[in-house]
């Protein structure tokens, strides 16, 4: 079947922080290049990220670059790779006032100076004392970086695909990867969009649980079309759960809240974290205090009416601060749990929040699959950045405004290293006849299918097993019967039917393409989860509990196909320091 053919340079798929910092990139060097994007870009989901990004800018204590790499590394409990680390901590100062060139309204100091917060696991002189190293826009600094990237593409010719969903990769008979088939939504019409360089910055996928801060466009676009394409997903056991998303809501209450002096009590009005973390208490990492809420809340010392959460309390801090520095929070506190934050603590519990792992690359975004001969190759054409890539600089536990600053330091670099690339080789290859119809065929599928189950209630099935099976802790029979479980989903998944297409035709379409997604990640996930046998980061198993370097200092590689593992080590090296040995992690 012919497809309206569409060709550029460059094209970036998700028109979220990462991509659009990418498409920056080779849009000012001069090149052709489109994002394609599923909602309108400044409604992608860095939107939402609140706290801010971090830094060793040093505006309001002496900081250095060196510590943010350590905090870092500890907080991946050491999964993350040394070299990537150091990359994204050496560069983050520059990107900031890169972003604050650009337009982006930080808050200030008295000094004049970028504001900077205290944020969990971010620590002076590697770990003595907490620092003030996030520098924030109040709590909606994802908006702002999100508005300012998107101006700066308007202004610089970067042509928008909005409302596009992008299906699959296309390939040539080598593997390499000569663009996308997408579907444009309005009109339902199928394209094929031909590029010499591909980016996936298309975001997360937490909408793999029943309860998460993600939205719900966070469906794993990017990693099921590679998981389809034959690229293993990298580390997928690691999810980190965030410890206050407003109960039964599930939208995020930032950590920017403690770093301004908020806390955690119990029902008996204990501040909890005094005795899991004595030392950084409320600012411990995510994955540490994820975990005391919920030993808290099964010990029968949760608040509420059915004793499953427990409180953020930030009255004292005044309704003047909170009024300046989280306006945000005050709204969201008043709208989803129904208290004023100013009198009244906001009754929150560990939500799923963000993903560790995602599509290999190196530190130039290129996508790397292992390979017989050499190791490891690249897949020529294909980058990612972003929530959706595994570079990998977050590891086992991601540190609080570390997922900003990884969005703009590798979407600058991978947008770079795609200009060097495209104008090495300035023709665009021969697309293969039959390149699209295995995507034809899943659409028609989709399309024609009139037995089964409806979308809605094969992803309703698929989040319930993960919510149940793959959480804060991890237990061996459950996970042994979620990846049955999933399995079965994912089996349901492929015979779902559209009820009413008269009426929601296209948006019905898109559920189902995006479940197919969701399928992959979820799949990936239990598969690598149930494997893992030690705790390490946010992966907790209660049969392993503890971290084993012996045997685990390795990444997870997930392969679709016979869901596969393999796995790959850490690259401990860093590029110009010496590394970080790892050792018992203790805040
Ligand atoms: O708590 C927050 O503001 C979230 C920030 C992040 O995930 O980096």
């Amino acid at each position: 079947m012919a497809l309206a053919t569409l060709k550029f340079d460059a094209l970036v798929i998700g028109g979220g922080g990462a991509g659009l910092r990418a498409s920056l990139q080779l849009a000012q060097s001069g090149l052709k290049v489109a994002v394609l994007s599923k909602v309108f870009p400044t409604r992608s989901h860095t939107v939402a990220a609140q706290g801010g990004i971090a830094a060793a800018l040093g505006n309001v204590a002496d900081d250095k670059w060196i510590w943010h790499m350590y905090d870092t590394i500890k907080g991946s409990d050491y999964l993350g790779d040394q070299d990537a680390i150091e990359f994204m901590c050496k560069n983050a100062a520059a990107a900031i006032y890169e972003l604050e060139h650009f337009g982006m309204p930080f808050d200030r100091l008295d000094s004049g100076k970028i504001f900077q917060r205290p944020f969990g696991g971010m620590t002076q002189n590697f770990g003595e004392s907490a620092i003030s190293r996030t520098c924030a826009v109040a709590d909606r600094t994802g908006h702002a970086m999100l508005h300012t990237l998107y101006q700066r593409n308007v202004q610089s010719n970067t042509q928008f695909f909005v409302e596009w969903l992008a299906l699959d990769l296309l390939k040539d008979k080598y593997g390499d990867v000569l663009g996308v088939i997408a579907l444009e939504i309005e009109t339902g019409e199928i394209h094929c969009i031909r590029a010499k360089a591909t980016m996936l910055a298309t975001g997360g996928a937490g909408r793999i649980f029943q309860a998460s801060t993600n939205a719900f466009i966070n469906t794993g676009d990017g990693l099921g079309m590679a998981a389809r394409a034959g690229i293993p997903l990298q580390d997928m056991e690691f999810w980190q759960f965030h410890p206050t998303g407003v109960l039964n809501a599930g939208v995020l209450i930032t950590e920017g809240v403690r770093g301004e002096g908020g806390y955690l009590v119990n029902s008996e009005g204990e501040r909890f974290m005094e005795r899991y973390a004595p030392h950084a208490k409320d600012l411990a990492s995510r994955d540490v205090i994820s975990r005391s809420i919920a030993t808290e809340i099964k010990a029968g010392r949760g608040v509420g009416k059915n004793k499953d959460a427990v409180y953020l309390k930030l009255d004292h801090l005044g309704e003047a601060l909170i009024n300046s520095k989280l306006p945000g929070i005050r709204e969201i506190a008043k709208t989803f749990a129904n208290v004023d934050p100013v009198k009244d603590p906001i009754p929150i519990v560990p939500t799923a929040h963000y993903m560790m792992g995602g599509i290999p690359t190196n530190l130039q975004g290129q996508v790397v699959v292992p390979d017989n001969n050499s190791g490891q190759k690249v897949v020529n054409g294909l980058y990612a950045v972003g929530e959706c890539a595994c570079v990998s600089v977050h590891g086992a536990n991601r540190l609080g405004s570390n997922s900003l600053l990884d969005l703009v330091v590798f979407g600058r670099a991978a947008g770079d290293k795609m200009v060097e690339e495209v104008r090495k080789d300035s023709a665009q290859k021969p697309l293969p006849a039959d390149a699209a119809d295995v995507t034809l065929a899943r659409l028609n599928r989709i399309d024609t299918q009139t037995q089964g189950e409806t979308v809605k209630d094969v992803g309703a099935a698929l989040r319930k097993t993960m919510q149940t099976h793959c959480g804060v802790f991890r237990f061996p029979e459950l996970l042994k019967e979620g990846v049955v479980e999933i399995d079965q989903v994912a089996e349901r998944a492929k015979n779902t039917i559209i009820k009413d297409k008269s009426q929601v035709f296209n948006t019905a379409r898109v559920d189902a393409l995006e479940l197919d997604n969701l399928v992959e990640v979820a799949l990936a996930t239990m598969h690598a989860a149930e494997a893992r046998t030690e705790s390490r980061g946010a992966h907790a198993r209660e049969d392993f509990s503890e971290r084993d370097d012996v045997n685990w200092l390795k990444h997870s590689l997930y392969y679709r196909e016979n869901h596969r593992l393999e796995y790959k080590g850490v690259r401990l090296k860093p590029q110009t320091v010496d590394s970080f040995e790892p050792k018992a992690r203790i805040y």
